[in-house]
């Protein structure tokens, strides 16, 4: 394909970058003006759709990007105030993620981009979480510990530069979100379980149950979820009396397991890595407890904590625009077309 000139004009220095990101069951379109402006960021979701069925039907996602998709990239275009000719280069999510729901939308991306004649980026969804706590900074990217904690990832990463990543560690079994979702779950909570056991911690005691920090002491920076998950399983059937009149204590005291790992290890990693920043990003760093327990932590330990903006925690298509922008704007060639979309794809390799 031949490549649109991207370079800058008096009155328009910063390309416009329209992405997609469609690696679960959030169909997302946004358009930034470069790294320093998101114009906009809309996101159509479906978890209406998989609640009925406890967790996402992929077949069920990949439908409903291909029906959603093409109206919100008009939604995005007439919100920003742009036609699609304005568009300087086109990024879709490469991986990982439901490979059904990442073809749509990478290859919706890859078509824009050749019927545009413009510059097209695959975009790592794990890089736009990573990212995304930059969104907004006029300080731009700087070196950090970065948490991300999303339902499918749950992993540590030093952060030197774009593109300069060393995964410190990741959980060997359940991501957060996956053990929020499936606790959630065994509670009897609609899906997804996060935000509902976030609003129900509020009002419980934290204390009230001792469940276990697993691989709190490892020394490494591997997290283990899935002890924890089953040994709320083993609870339930013990409990005096019914599950409502518990529900809030689980709830606070599962978050606080959580949360007190996550904590410890970052913290940990952030002093080996000698980093003052520590940045948190993905669906779970939306959860109240866990940014307020990172917020204490960080101003008892000198740490400068930056997180994610709400809506910009959980998926959508800014991170992935705004990565794409700071690819373009170091000079990162864009992708061929015919790199395929990876589920597995990999943020450090
Ligand atoms: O980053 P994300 O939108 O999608 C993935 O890339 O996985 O994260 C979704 C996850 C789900 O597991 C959801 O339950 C969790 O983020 N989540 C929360 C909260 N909001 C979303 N977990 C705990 N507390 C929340 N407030
Ligand atoms: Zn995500």
């Amino acid at each position: 394909m031949s490549t649109h000139s991207i370079n800058s004009t008096d009155d328009s220095p910063q390309p416009l970058v329209l992405a997609i990101e469609s690696s679960c069951d959030e169909t997302a379109v946004a358009i930034a003006r470069g790294t320093e402006h998101i114009l906009c960021s809309e996101v159509s979701s479906q978890i209406e759709l998989h609640k009925p069925h406890g967790g996402v039907v992929p077949e069920v996602a990949s439908r409903n990007h291909n029906l959603t998709l093409p109206p919100l990239i008009k939604v995005a275009l007439k919100s920003a105030g742009l036609e699609i000719g304005q568009i300087d280069a086109v990024a879709a999510t490469a991986g990982p993620g439901l490979a059904s729901s990442l073809l749509i939308g990478n290859t919706t991306g890859k078509a824009l981009a050749l019927a545009l004649q413009r510059p097209f980026y695959s975009i790592n969804h794990m890089e736009g979480h990573l990212l995304s706590p930059f969104i907004g900074d006029p300080e731009g990217i700087r070196p950090c510990v970065a948490l991300i904690v999303s339902g499918g990832h749950t992993m540590l990463v030093h952060l030197r530069s774009v593109g300069d990543y060393t995964l410190l560690g990741r959980t060997r079994d359940d991501a957060a979100g996956e053990a929020f979702d499936k606790v959630g779950k065994m509670l009897g909570l609609p899906y997804p379980g996060g935000p509902e056991i976030d609003h129900l911690a509020v009002s419980g005691n934290a204390k009230a149950f001792d469940f276990p920090r697993s691989m709190i002491g490892s020394g490494d920076f591997a997290f283990s979820f899935s002890g924890l998950k089953t040994s709320v399983r083993y609870l339930l059937p013990k409990l005096d009396g019914p599950l409502e009149n518990h529900l809030a204590d689980i709830c606070a005291s599962f978050q606080k397991a959580v949360t007190d790992v996550l904590v410890k290890k970052t913290l940990k990693a952030a002093a080996q890595c000698n980093e003052k920043l520590i940045t948190i990003s993905g669906g779970v760093s939306c959860n109240r407890g866990l940014r307020l327990a990172f917020q204490e932590a960080c101003e008892q330990s000198g740490h400068q904590l930056q997180l994610a903006e709400g809506e910009l925690c959980t998926d959508n298509a800014a991170m992935i625009a705004y990565t794409a922008a700071a690819k373009l704007a170091i000079g990162v060639p864009p992708s061929v077309l015919d790199e395929d979309i990876d589920p597995n794809l990999s943020l450090t390799s």
